[in-house]
Parts: structure tokens; sequence; C-alpha cells
């Protein structure tokens, strides 16, 4: 049994949450971004490897301008708020999805943020933006060049996981039962966790029940 599970999280219910309370999204995502420090917090505190939290997808561009505008600014605040809290409590922080597209100023921040918490050993929390698994394994494929010998593990060298575990557990707040285009590669075995609570009310009692209920499991991974 692993014992610090690798945990993913798609981050649902901002929205919804904010609606509920007759609030703008955003309100919501502000929220979900405060609950991010949480939920981080907790996850340090109480031992966990490795935390990936899905940020922003490659759908996401879709949605209207403005609210695309405010979840960039949003990560930006996010980042220069959170660099102390990182550091303070030996956490990497690491990204996966395709950056090059996002404006200059944040992929700089992006990477200071990187480079700042590079030496940090307790623990690395990756965030997924401009991530979609779909546009991560294209992208893996356009780097192969020895196709002939490719297998599973030499392909997983090329996804933008490669220095990561597989996920162990995932979990979806927000009460859809959908993967949404995360981590498809990489969740092949993942215990899958849905919960109804919008994310901004997703609280770590709840997740600490989930982290229960995982190691009770006795995965077998397609063998015995
Ligand atoms: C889903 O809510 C949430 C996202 C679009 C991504 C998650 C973003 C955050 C938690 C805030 C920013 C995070 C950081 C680290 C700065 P939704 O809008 O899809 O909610 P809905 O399904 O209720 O509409």
């Amino acid at each position: 049994m692993n014992n610090t599970p690798h945990i993913a999280i798609i981050m649902d219910g901002n929205g919804r949450w904010a609606k509920n309370k007759q609030k703008q999204r955003t309100f919501g995502h502000q929220k979900g971004a405060q609950n991010v420090r949480f939920v981080l917090k907790h996850c340090r505190k109480i031992g966990i490897k490795y935390l990936t939290l899905y940020a922003f997808s490659t759908e996401n561009w879709t949605r209207p301008k403005l609210e695309v505008e405010f979840l960039l600014k949003l990560l930006e605040k996010y980042l220069k708020q959170e660099l102390n809290l990182y550091i303070q409590n030996n956490i990497k922080f690491d990204t996966i999805g395709d950056i090059s597209i996002f404006p200059k100023k944040l992929q700089n921040l992006i990477k200071t943020t990187k480079e700042k918490t590079y030496h940090c050993d307790g623990m690395t929390q990756v965030l997924a933006l401009n991530y979609g698994a779909k546009d991560e394994i294209i992208r893996a494929i356009k780097k192969l060049k020895d196709k002939q010998n490719i297998n599973e593990k030499i392909f997983a060298k090329f996804l933008d996981t490669k220095d990561l575990p597989d996920i162990d557990m995932l979990i979806r707040t927000g009460g859809e039962h959908r993967v949404s285009n995360f981590l498809l590669w990489q969740i092949s075995y993942a215990e899958i966790f849905f919960s109804d609570t919008m994310w901004p009310d997703f609280t770590t009692s709840e997740l600490d029940d989930m982290i229960t209920k995982f190691k009770e499991k006795h995965r077998r991974y397609g063998g015995d």
C-alpha cells in the first residue's frame, strides 16, 4: 500500500458555488484559490508527497474573455502571494501543460516560482495550466524520434508528468462524474472519488475521509 498517495484534484464547482450565493462566478474562483491554500497546507501536514491540481484546462479558453482574464490574473496573484508558503513549508512548485501560450509576464512568474522552490523536497505541488491530456499525448508523440522501440515506460518519459509518479487518487468535487481530459494516461489505476461539495466548500476533513477509504483499498493493478 502506498502511504503517501499522489493525489490529483479536479476542483470543480466554483461558478455554481458563487451563483448559489447570488455572486459573480469570479467570486467563486477567488474562494477556490483560497481553498487551494488550505488543502495544500493540509496535504503537506499529513505527509502527502504529490498534489496535482487542475487549475486551467485547454478547454477553459472557450469561457467568456473576462472570466479567462480573471483566472489568469488570479493565478498571477496566487503565485506572488503564496511563494513564501511554498518555501516555508519546503514545497516544490511545478506545472504540467503548455504554458507557452500564456502572457510572457505570467510565464516568467511561473518560471521564477519553479526556480525559487526547486530545492524544496518535502512535497511537490503541481498545477495543471493550459493542460489537456489529449494535448499532452499529442505533444509527447511529436517529440518521439524512435517510434519502433517505444514502450509504456519510455513513452511516459515524454509526457509532462515525466518526473512524477502515476496518480493514486483522483478526486473531483462539484457533483459531476467525469474525468474531463485530465491525466488520462496517469490515472490508469487511480482510485476515483467524487464529491458533491463545490470546490470552495471542500474541507480537509472530507479529504481525510477519502484518504482513509483509499488506504483501505486493496489495489490489484489488474492482477490478482
Ligand atoms: C472549476 O469551476 C474551476 C476551474 C475553472 C479551475 C479551478 C480554478 C481555481 C480553483 C481557482 C484558481 C486556482 C489557482 C491555483 C489560482 P467552474 O467554473 O467550472 O465551476 P462550475 O462547474 O460551477 O461552473
